[in-house]
């Protein structure tokens, strides 16, 4: 793949998960295209269309108009700025854009989706519809928190551990540890849970995006809050559980859960829920990822494992950071076993 390549396809990856566009560095594309005579500089102005504004995935799945409206712009003012000639589809992209009423994807009542697509190996692409917001109808479950991405990408690297073993992820959100788990690790089966109707509403909105192609067979006319679906080898689920209420039905190998350590009111609750569901089959195990906000609520964690005789047998210490602009967080992953 020839540098310039790669550079496109860097773009194209940061452009498909929504990367904030101010720090898009756009320095060595310029450098590049400067370089280039009239008809491959218009030719790679196409290729960068082809690969953002007109991904094949953006015609399904776009994030939202306002983020490629800033895209465009910022894009075409770097090439006007090393005056170069800017090709007519890529104003024409933008006057599209901005012709197209200023709102989100996709409204529905209150809540403003989009899709983000995450590039995470070059056979791992995961798509999500998400909110743009931390906190919508009263939870937080509707954003991909940063615990999310680090427990990812650390399940992706133990893919071994997971193959043919039963999975229950509590607190699963959106679903991209799940999803992941799914298409990288080849669990027997894998069971998403979580409170919010909303979020089991999104969540089977994105698993019948990653895994059945968008559409629905008919066993997902079930409620979102109760279905089932095979994928590969994995048998997929998902089932509403709520850690103050609820019980673990079913036996597990192996349990997630990534950001929900955050609020000491439910702490208690979710130890319990961990405890049960561990107690369920000799040597079952749990990761944990934790975004370290308030050492007071992480404290009250440790001390809610003690005190219920779960044993934390190891943790890993992990950094995570989108990009410039953003703020770094620092994530803990214990593994957790009674
Ligand atoms: C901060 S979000 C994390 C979501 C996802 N794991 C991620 O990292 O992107 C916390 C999640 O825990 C869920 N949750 C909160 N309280 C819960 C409870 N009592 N029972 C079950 N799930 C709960 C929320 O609905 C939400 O999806």
């Amino acid at each position: 793949m020839t540098a310039m390549t790669e550079e496109i396809q860097k773009l194209s990856k940061r452009f498909l998960k929504m990367y904030p566009v101010k720090d898009i560095d756009l320095k060595l594309m310029m450098n590049n295209l400067s370089k280039l005579d009239y008809d491959d500089s218009m030719e790679y102005q196409e290729k960068l269309l082809r690969s953002t504004i007109h991904h094949p995935i953006v015609q399904k799945y776009p994030p939202t108009i306002l983020y490629r409206q800033r895209f465009l712009k910022r894009l075409i003012t770097e090439i006007e700025d090393i005056n170069l000639e800017v090709i007519d589809s890529l104003y024409k992209a933008y006057t599209n854009l901005l012709s197209q009423e200023n709102r989100n994807t996709e409204n529905s009542g209150s809540i403003s989706y989009c899709y983000k697509t995450y590039c995470l190996a070059p056979e791992l692409t995961i798509t999500l519809k998400e909110t743009q917001n931390i906190i919508s109808e009263g939870t937080t479950g509707m954003f991909t928190w940063q615990a999310s991405h680090v427990l990812a990408d650390w399940c992706q690297k133990e893919a071994d551990s997971f193959s043919g073993k039963n999975v229950l992820e509590l607190g699963a959100g959106l679903g991209l540890t799940g999803l992941t788990v799914i298409k990288a690790c080849n669990p027997a089966s894998y069971t998403f849970t979580d409170l919010h109707m909303s979020v089991l509403k999104t969540l089977k909105e994105n698993i019948l995006i990653n895994l059945c192609n968008g559409s629905s067979p008919e066993s997902t006319n079930e409620p979102s809050d109760g279905f089932s679906i095979p994928y590969k080898d994995t048998r997929v689920s998902v089932k509403r559980l709520d850690w103050t209420s609820d019980h673990v039905q079913s036996s597990c190998d192996i349990v997630l859960a990534a950001d929900v350590v955050y609020d000491t009111e439910i702490i208690f609750p979710l130890v319990l829920i961990l405890k049960e569901a561990l107690g369920k089959s000799d040597g079952a195990t749990a990761y944990v990822a934790s975004t370290i906000r308030n050492q007071d609520t992480f404290n009250c964690f440790r001390n809610a494992l003690v005190s219920n005789n779960v044993k934390v047998k190891s943790e890993s210490h992990h950094a995570y950071q989108e990009s410039p602009s953003q703020q770094k967080s620092f994530i803990i992953i214990m593994k957790l076993m009674l």
